[in-house]
Order: structure tokens, then C-alpha cells, then sequence
């Protein structure tokens, strides 16, 4: 048995992250995105060309300064202005990129990707996809061995998304796949042979219309799981999941993230806190014709009651027959002009 000493064996050197755009370590090369921060914390991101200059109302910092240098490193203007460089980090890049729909915040991809149970080499189908913030999220966690087929009815958010997920990986990702449609009908497109979807991950306006085609997509075991902003979308997801009578009983919550001050004695939390994104609920998908086992409970009074639900002062909600409008769910419409100016921020490397 060889008795040499561990400590003499030289260590491995560690694997390096793959060398795509914004997923990747090393010193900063042209192209490479780079937030300044300086004393008082102002952050501005520059993407880095040779002979390239940043302007500020204090000085002028070549870009070629940079260029070469390990990440993390201080520079100093024109001006004697120092500024500390760093390569964004996803949850920034996230923060900060142009958006025509509205965007899955950090917190909330962060549970979506632990409970959703996204793995790597999982076989995801997403709806809608927005801007791409979460797309990227997933991408990430499933790997080059898995797949992301993400579904989206509207063509100009689609190609905001798909501007956003290439300048992130900084070219066409090999994992992703993205259509034009609803995902009641691609999804059942793509199951036509059986389940293709180990995963379901919606972020729409009515994931409860998006429930048959998830059963039918994920196979059995799977994981379905929505973000809805309001209550009223998750009660009708929830009735949709047991209705469908082959989930496994839903689960609901909401997260807060409550950010602190540090400094010196004066530890305490922030005075102001986003305090509400949104809720997720998740069931699991049972055996593809097995009824899912419903956990025994004597319905609060009133609340399966279809007069009750259908009384005028829930209009709009649908109640149990009911339509609902985008508007009943407080979704603000998205001009073109917003589409436009996000496509010219992408493509100017302009973060917001
Ligand atoms: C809030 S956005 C999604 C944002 C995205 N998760 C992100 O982080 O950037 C909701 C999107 O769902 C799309 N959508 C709504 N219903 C849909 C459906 N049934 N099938 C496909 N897309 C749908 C909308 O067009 C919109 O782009």
C-alpha cells in the first residue's frame, strides 16, 4: 500500500467553469460585461472593447485597462475616481436586463429551481418565456445534458427573450428550444407519443387552462409548478390540479426576502423590502391513469359553493364557470415602443 504522506501529493487542479459569456470565471476578455462600482456603491456595466472608453461626469477609464485583468480587480479614471470591477453575477444580469414582460425575480427562480426539483439533465417545458429571465435560470440548472422547450404566444416577447438568453450565454444555447404558440396546443403536440417533460414550469396569466396538456406532457412522477401573482390565480390552480384528479394534493407559499443593514453596531433590517412578487404552487404528477390519493377534508363552508363563487361581487374572476380578462388579474398591457427600446438595449449592451 503506497504510504505517502497526502499532504505531499500535489492537489488537483480545480475543473473550470465552461467559458461561456456571462457563466464563466478567468480574466476579463473583449466582449465580456463588467460592472464599476465605486465608493458610494453606484454601479454602472460596460460591455469591454479594445480602445474602448467609459464616460462619466468624473473621468474617463480606458476599457484596455481592464482587458486582461483579474476579475475583482480596482481601477482608477482619468480623474483618480477608483472603481471596483466585477463580472456580473446572474442574479445582476437578471436585475438588470432589458424586459418587455415582467421578469421572475432572483428569489423567486431560486425556489422555483429547488422546489420544482429542476436537475441536472432534466427535461423542462416552460410557459410563457417573458423576457428569458427564467429561461436562463433553468438553462443553468439543467445543464448541456438536459433541455428546455419553452413556449410563448406572443412573437415580440419571444425574440426579447431569445436577445436576452444569447447575450447571457453569449451565443445559441445548445440545451434550448423555443416556439411560438400556447402551450395547451405545443405541449400536446409534443406528447403526441407520450411524456417528454420531466418538469412543467408555467408563468403565465391562467395556468389552471395550462393543466390537461402539463398532465399529458409530464411523465409520471413529474413536477408541475406555477408563479401566479395573485390569490385568485392560485385558488383556480389548485381547484384545476384537483379536478384533474391525477395530482398529487398542491402546494402553496410565498417567499420575503428581508435584506440588513450592516454596519458597525447598526445591524438591523433594511427599511424597505419588496414585500410581494408572487406565490408558487407545485403537485406532483401521479402515474400516468392512476387516480391520485386525496387527502380527506370537510370543505370550509362556502368555499365550493357555486353561488357564492359566482356572486356579482366576483365577477370577472370567473367563479366557476365564469371568463376572466387580463385585467381582472391586473396585468397592464405592454406597448411596442417597450419592446422596441428593449431590443435597441440588448443589442447596445445597455443594462437597465
Ligand atoms: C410574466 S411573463 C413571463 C416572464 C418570464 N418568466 C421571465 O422571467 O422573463 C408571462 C408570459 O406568458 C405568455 N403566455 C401567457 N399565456 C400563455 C400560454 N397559454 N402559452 C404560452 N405563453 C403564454 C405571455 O405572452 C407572457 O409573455
Amino acid at each position: 500500500m503506497d504510504s505517502t504522506p497526502l499532504t505531499d501529493v500535489p492537489a488537483a487542479p480545480a475543473p473550470r467553469a465552461p467559458r461561456r459569456r456571462l457563466d464563466r470565471t478567468g480574466p476579463f476578455e473583449v466582449g465580456d460585461k463588467v460592472q464599476l462600482a465605486d465608493t458610494k456603491n453606484r454601479m454602472h456595466t460596460i460591455t469591454l472593447r479594445e480602445g474602448g472608453e467609459f464616460h462619466s461626469h468624473r473621468g474617463v477609464l480606458a476599457h484596455d485597462a481592464l482587458i486582461g485583468q483579474d476579475d475583482g480587480i480596482v481601477v482608477e479614471d482619468s480623474r483618480g475616481t477608483l472603481y471596483q470591477a466585477l463580472r456580473p453575477l446572474y442574479a445582476d444580469y437578471m436585475l438588470s436586463m432589458p424586459r418587455g414582460a415582467a421578469i421572475i425575480y432572483p428569489k423567486d427562480s431560486a425556489q422555483i429551481l429547488m422546489w420544482g426539483d429542476i436537475f441536472p439533465g432534466a427535461r423542462v417545458l416552460e410557459a410563457g418565456v417573458g423576457s428569458g429571465g427564467l429561461t436562463t435560470a433553468l438553462l443553468r440548472a439543467v445543464g448541456p445534458e438536459g433541455s428546455v422547450r419553452s413556449i410563448e404566444r406572443r412573437e415580440d416577447f419571444a425574440q426579447v427573450a431569445r436577445e436576452n438568453v444569447e447575450t447571457y450565454f453569449g451565443a445559441p444555447h445548445p440545451a434550448w428550444d423555443l416556439e411560438i404558440g400556447d402551450f395547451q396546443d405545443v405541449a400536446l403536440r409534443l406528447a403526441a407519443e407520450g411524456p417528454v417533460a420531466d418538469r412543467v414550469v408555467l408563468d403565465m396569466l391562467a395556468p389552471w387552462e395550462c393543466v390537461d396538456a402539463a398532465a399529458t406532457a409530464l411523465v409520471s412522477g413529474g413536477v408541475f409548478l406555477a408563479y401566479v401573482a395573485t390569490v385568485t390565480q392560485l385558488s383556480r390552480t389548485a381547484e384545476a390540479l384537483r379536478a384533474h384528479g391525477e395530482f398529487v394534493e398542491p402546494s402553496a407559499w410565498e417567499s420575503f426576502v428581508r435584506p440588513w443593514h450592516l454596519e458597525g453596531l447598526a445591524v438591523r433590517p433594511e427599511h424597505r423590502m419588496n414585500a410581494h412578487t408572487g406565490f408558487l404552487i407545485t403537485a406532483r404528477r401521479a402515474a400516468h391513469g392512476t387516480r391520485a390519493l386525496t387527502r380527506f377534508r370537510r370543505p370550509a363552508p362556502g368555499s365550493q359553493d357555486a353561488a357564492e363563487l359566482d356572486h356579482p361581487d366576483n365577477e370577472g374572476f370567473g367563479g366557476s364557470e365564469g371568463v376572466w380578462s387580463a385585467e381582472d388579474l391586473g396585468e397592464r398591457g405592454v406597448a411596442p415602443r417597450k419592446i422596441k427600446r428593449a431590443l435597441r438595449d440588448i443589442r447596445q449592451g445597455r443594462d437597465r
